[in-house]
C-alpha cells in the first residue's frame, strides 16, 4: 500500500489561501509521480475567524494538530486586527505549543533570479539559517509597570536556557554535517554586549562543537553578520542564532535570494509536528488578484516533503521551481512575474 501522510492546512489571511492552493497543486503532482498519498484537512484560523468569533486558537485545536504529520501554513496577519494579536495568538502560539524549536530558513539564489547584490550570483548566495524558535525575546517574559504614567517601565527579557540553546546548536551541527558543503557553522551573536545570553550560547557552541570535529566553527556578531551577508555572502554555509537575531537576518536573507516571493521556512520539531510557511506575510493589497508569487509557498511545501522523508519528490519540486524561475518568470515580485499565481502553480506542477 502507498504511504499516506495527513497534513493540516492553515491557509490563513490575505494571499495565504491563494499561495497555499498552488502549493497543494504541486504537492499533489509530486505525490502522484512518486507514489505516495497526501490527505489535507483545512483549518479555518486567522484574522477573518478572529473578527467573526474572537477566537485565535480555539480549545482543542492544538491537540488535534498534534495528530498530523505536518502543518502547511499560508499567512497570518490582518489589516483590521491590531498587530500582535494574531501573531502571538496563532503563529507564535503554535510554534510554542508544538515545541517547534527550530526555524529553518534556507537562503539560496536560483539561476535567473535577480539579487540586489552587485556582482553576486547563485554560487555566492547559498546558505541556511538555523534560528532558535522557542526562547529568546519571544517568550513574552517581562512586563510593564506604571503604564501610561511618566514613570512607566517596560522590561522585555531574553530567555536562554542551556537545554534550549543546546538542542538548537546540536540541530545546527547535525544539519551542517548532513548538508555536507563547506561544513562550516557560524554562530551569530552579540558577545560584546549581551554578555550573559551569548556567553551561554558561545560556551555551549564550542562545547557541542567538540563532538563535531568535521565541522568548522566560526563566530560573528549580529551586526557584522548583516554586513557580511551583503558583502561576502559566500562566506556562509550554516548560521545558527537566537530567535530575534534570526528573525531579523532572515528578512535580509530573503531579500538577497530574490525577495519574499521565493523565501520559505520550516518551524521544526524534529520529534513532533513541524509547520511550513512562506516567510512573507499576508500581503493584503494583493489579495484575490492572482498576482502574488506562490513560489515561496511551493518551496515551503518542498521543505515539508524533505521532512516527511520524501526526498526524491522534494528534489523534483526544487528542480521544477529552478526551471520555472530560470526559463519563464520575468520577476519574483507580485504582478511582475509575467504569469498569474495559478499559472505559476501550473508551470511548476507540470514539471514535477
Ligand atoms: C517571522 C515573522 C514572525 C516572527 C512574526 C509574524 C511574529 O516575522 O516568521 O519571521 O517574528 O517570528
Ligand atoms: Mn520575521
Amino acid at each position: 500500500m502507498a504511504k499516506s501522510y495527513n497534513i493540516a492546512v492553515i491557509p490563513g489571511d490575505g494571499t495565504g489561501p491563494e499561495v497555499v492552493a498552488e502549493g497543494i497543486k504541486v504537492l499533489q503532482a509530486a505525490s502522484q509521480k512518486f507514489g505516495f498519498k497526501l490527505e489535507f484537512l483545512h483549518y479555518d484560523l486567522g484574522g477573518e475567524r478572529y473578527k467573526r468569533t474572537g477566537e485565535t486558537l480555539p480549545e482543542g485545536v492544538v491537540e488535534e494538530l498534534k495528530r498530523f504529520r505536518a502543518i502547511y501554513l499560508g499567512a497570518i496577519g490582518h489589516p483590521d486586527v491590531k498587530p500582535g494579536i494574531l501573531e502571538k495568538g496563532i503563529l507564535l502560539a503554535l510554534r510554542f505549543a508544538l515545541d517547534q524549536y527550530i526555524n529553518l530558513r534556507p537562503v539560496k539564489l536560483y539561476q535567473g533570479v535577480e539579487t540586489p547584490l552587485k556582482d553576486k550570483g547563485p554560487a555566492d548566495i547559498d546558505f541556511v539559517v538555523v534560528r532558535e524558535n522557542s526562547e529568546g525575546l519571544y517568550t513574552g517574559a517581562g512586563g510593564i509597570l506604571k503604564k501610561g504614567t511618566p514613570d512607566e517601565v517596560a522590561v522585555q527579557e531574553s530567555i536562554n536556557t542551556r537545554k534550549g540553546v543546546e538542542r538548537c546548536l546540536r540541530f545546527a551541527f547535525e544539519y551542517c554535517r548532513k548538508r555536507s558543503q563547506a561544513k562550516k557553522l557560524t554562530l551569530c551573536g552579540k558577545t560584546n554586549v549581551l554578555t550573559y545570553a551569548f556567553d551561554l550560547w558561545e560556551r555551549a557552541f564550542y562545547e557541542v562543537g567538540r563532538e563535531y570535529p568535521d565541522i568548522k566553527t566560526d563566530y560573528a556578531h549580529v551586526d557584522a553578520t548583516t554586513m557580511w551577508m551583503v558583502k561576502n555572502p559566500e562566506w556562509f554555509d550554516v548560521i545558527v542564532t537566537d530567535n530575534m537575531f534570526g528573525d531579523i537576518i532572515t528578512d535580509l536573507g530573503a531579500m538577497i535570494q530574490g525577495g519574499m516571493g521565493i523565501a520559505a521556512g520550516g518551524n521544526i520539531n524534529p520529534g513532533g509536528v513541524s509547520m511550513f510557511e512562506p516567510i512573507g506575510g499576508s500581503a493584503p493589497k494583493y489579495t484575490g488578484q492572482n498576482v502574488i508569487n506562490p513560489l515561496a509557498a511551493i518551496m515551503a511545501g518542498q521543505m515539508m516533503l524533505e521532512i516527511l522523508g520524501e526526498e526524491e519528490a522534494a528534489a523534483a519540486v526544487e528542480k521544477a521551481v529552478q526551471k520555472v524561475v530560470a526559463e519563464k518568470l520575468k520577476s519574483m515580485s507580485a504582478g511582475k512575474m509575467g504569469y498569474g499565481t495559478r499559472e505559476v502553480g501550473d508551470l511548476v506542477a507540470g514539471l514535477v
